[in-house]
């Protein structure tokens, strides 16, 4: 017992040493608004959303986290344990080193920062949880809100599991709802376009088109301080034309749940169940009441099966994809 409590205080001291050093890759942090921040790479300049307080990539506290470190920031695992980085920290570092043994101290820190490295290379923080790149993970996403009935109760179940979900809203629909919008940022969703008025971009010509994107981008940014990353074309509708004039990657979908057709929540379920593999991206609608029923049995039971549920920016990233402005993308299998 005795012997715990000091490998632990070990741990925890040389995990603090740990987020005393300065940042090697060089990120540097903004916050941009509330529920909002930004990781800048200053010789890549790759731009990473986080929640205020996620530490870098390369664990560089967020400035202003308690201590100046990140042990403040406690995120939700995906079993719904509560966790931080300094209780890994220790957990990893605690066993390794005989107590009895004089080492010195600069020793000790880079040496443990070698096998923090390597034993964790798997687990990655992202919107304010953490992730396991080894394990299968799915993106869960919404069309046509936002729809606060509807998607309140989404986000709900994907709180009680640490659960991430991207939502392609209507611009047009986001006067009045920008309370949900801004929840949705807050507890780490991904926003997506999905047009200005829900119009089929195969009968527009390429103004139209650029319109439709760029005032939903607009209407989205105001209401919740991010812009979208990513849209989802109305019907999936795609012409040459759409392809040259949408300057962003288009998400489409390995599962169509077909939700808005038969508005029967267990067939909802069902199909998703019976398909679901690593990579996918599922296609339902946050409009439809039997959605968000649906939504409150598959979220738990996605998590049971042994799936993350992440956004789709993070399903592309941790698969390994960069992707293209204009490109479509059906799945990250
Ligand atoms: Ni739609």
């Amino acid at each position: 017992m005795l012997g715990r409590i000091k490998r632990t205080g070990l741990g925890i001291f040389l995990g603090v040493l740990l987020f005393a050093l300065p940042s090697q890759a060089g990120w540097r942090y903004e916050l941009q608004g509330p529920g909002n921040a930004v990781w800048i790479n200053e010789e890549t300049q790759e731009r990473i959303d986080v929640l205020p307080g996620t530490p870098a990539p390369d664990q560089t506290p967020a400035p202003g986290t308690e201590n100046g470190s990140a042990e403040g920031v406690a995120v939700q695992g995906q079993n719904g344990e509560a966790t931080d980085t300094v209780a890994l920290i220790s957990q990893e570092v605690g066993p390794g080193i005989p107590e009895q043994e004089v080492v010195p101290e600069e020793t000790v820190q880079e040496e443990q920062i070698v096998e923090e490295s390597q034993e964790n290379s798997a687990l990655r923080m992202s919107r304010g949880r953490q992730l396991d790149v080894t394990r299968p993970m799915v993106a869960l996403t919404y069309d046509d809100g936002p729809y606060p009935a509807v998607g309140n109760i989404i986000m709900d179940e994907l709180a009680k599991v640490g659960g991430r979900a991207t939502f392609f809203v209507v611009g047009n629909r986001v006067a009045g709802n920008q309370a949900e919008l801004q929840r949705m940022i807050q507890e780490g969703h991904e926003i997506g376009n999905h047009s200005w008025d829900h119009q089929y971009f195969n009968k527009l010509g390429a103004a139209e088109i650029q319109n439709q994107v760029a005032r939903a981008n607009e209407a989205i940014m105001a209401a919740c301080g991010t812009a979208p990353v990513l849209i989802r074309l109305p019907g999936g509708n795609i012409t040459d034309t759409v392809r040259k004039n949408v300057n962003m990657p288009m998400i489409y979908w390995s599962i169509d749940t077909l939700d808005w057709k038969t508005k029967n929540a267990q067939k909802t379920i069902d199909t998703v169940l019976s398909q679901i593999q690593d990579g996918d991206i599922v296609l339902m609608h946050e409009i439809w009441r039997q959605t968000g029923t649906a939504s409150q049995t598959l979220i738990p039971e996605l998590v049971r099966r042994g799936y993350q549920l992440v956004t789709v920016s993070e399903l592309a990233e941790f698969k390994g994809y960069s992707l293209g402005l204009g490109v479509q993308y059906s799945s990250f299998r």
